[in-house]
C-alpha cells in the first residue's frame, strides 16, 4: 500500500470520522523503526524519558538537551507517524519568549511536527504564542507529572465537581487558543468522554477511559521493559525485562564456561600464516 506521512490535520480528520488515533512513546532509533513499521499514527518523545530511560525518580530533572538528544534519534527512525516532542519542566514556564525559543528548537533541531506541554488555563497565553509562531501544540491536563510536587503525588485528577469543572475550563481555554491535540492523564472516564464530545481538539487518553479520540501508552509499560509492574492504566502486551535479564545471564555463563564464542562466531586463518608469526 502507498503510505503517506501522517499530519496533524490527518489526526483531526480521524476524530471527525470517529476513527481512533494511536500514540506511543519512543526514545530511541530501533523503537522508532518498530513503530514506523507497525503503523502507529503518532509517536511522543515524552519526558517520561527521565524515568524509564535515564533513571531519574521524576520527570522534573529532564533538560532540553536530553530531550533533543532522544528526539533526534527517534526522528531518524520515523518516516510516517506524527512526531511530538515534550517540552521539559521549566523550558516554557519562565516567559513566553523562552517557550517559543524552546518549542522552536524542538521543531528546528529535533525535527518535531508538534510540541507538547503540561498545564491548563494558566498556560493559554503561552500556547497561543507558540501556535502563533506556527508550531502545532499538544496540551496535557489531568495528572501532569511535572507538577507532582504540587499535586502531592501521582493521583487521579478531576474526581470532584470543582476539579472536574477546572479540567473542562482548562480544555476550553486551550482549544480557544489553538491547541490541536490534548492528552488527558488519569482522569475519570465520564469526564474525558464529556470533554471529548465538546472539544475540537483530538483527545488522547492515558488512564482516561475508552471514549477519548485516541490512546497513548509509555512503550516500556506496553512491552514490560521495567522491573516494576505496569501502572493500572497500562496494558502489557509483552514482558521483555525477564527475558532480557535471562539472556544476559546466559551470556555471562557461556563466557565463563568458554562456550562463547563458538566456531560459528569466530574468524579462521590459514595455519601457514599463523606459523610464520613472530609472537
Ligand atoms: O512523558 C510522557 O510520556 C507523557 C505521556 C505519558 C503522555 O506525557
Amino acid at each position: 500500500m502507498d503510505r503517506k506521512k501522517i499530519t496533524i490535520p490527518d489526526l483531526i480528520a480521524k476524530k471527525a470520522r470517529g476513527e481512533k488515533v494511536t500514540m506511543l512513546t519512543a526514545y530511541d532509533y530501533p523503537t522508532a523503526r518498530a513503530m514506523d513499521q507497525a503503523g502507529v499514527d503518532s509517536v511522543l518523545v515524552g519526558d517520561s524519558l527521565g524515568m524509564v530511560v535515564l533513571g531519574y525518580d521524576s520527570t522534573v530533572p529532564v533538560t532540553m538537551e536530553e530531550m533533543l538528544h532522544h528526539i533526534k534519534a527517534v526522528r531518524r527512525g520515523l518516516k510516517y507517524p506524527v512526531l511530538i516532542g515534550d517540552m521539559p519542566f521549566m523550558s516554557y514556564n519562565v516567559s513566553i519568549e523562552q517557550a517559543i525559543t524552546n518549542a522552536g528548537r524542538l521543531m528546528k533541531e529535533g525535527g518535531c511536527d508538534c510540541v507538547k506541554l503540561e498545564g491548563g488555563v494558566e498556560l493559554a497565553p503561552t500556547v497561543k504564542a507558540i501556535v502563533g509562531a506556527g508550531i502545532p501544540v499538544c496540551a496535557h491536563i489531568g495528572l501532569t507529572p511535572q507538577s507532582v510536587a504540587q499535586l502531592g503525588g501521582y493521583k487521579v485528577q478531576g474526581k470532584d465537581l470543582a476539579g472536574a469543572q477546572q479540567l473542562v475550563d482548562d480544555a476550553a481555554a486551550l482549544a480557544e487558543v489553538g491547541a490541536s491535540l490534548i492528552v488527558f492523564e488519569c482522569i475519570p472516564t465520564p469526564l474525558a468522554a464529556a470533554i471529548t464530545q465538546a472539544t475540537p481538539m483530538v483527545t488522547i487518553g492515558i488512564g482516561a477511559g475508552p471514549e477519548c479520540d485516541g490512546q497513548v501508552l509509555v512503550i516500556h509499560d506496553l512491552v514490560g521493559l521495567a522491573e516494576r509492574n505496569p501502572p493500572k492504566m497500562a496494558k502489557q502486551y509483552a514482558n521483555i525485562f525477564p527475558g532480557l535479564t535471562e539472556s544476559i545471564t546466559g551470556y555471562i555463563n557461556d563466557v565463563a564456561a568458554g562456550d562463547f564464542p563458538a566456531e560459528e562466531h569466530s574468524f579462521a586463518m590459514d595455519q601457514a600464516i599463523v606459523d610464520q608469526l613472530k609472537v
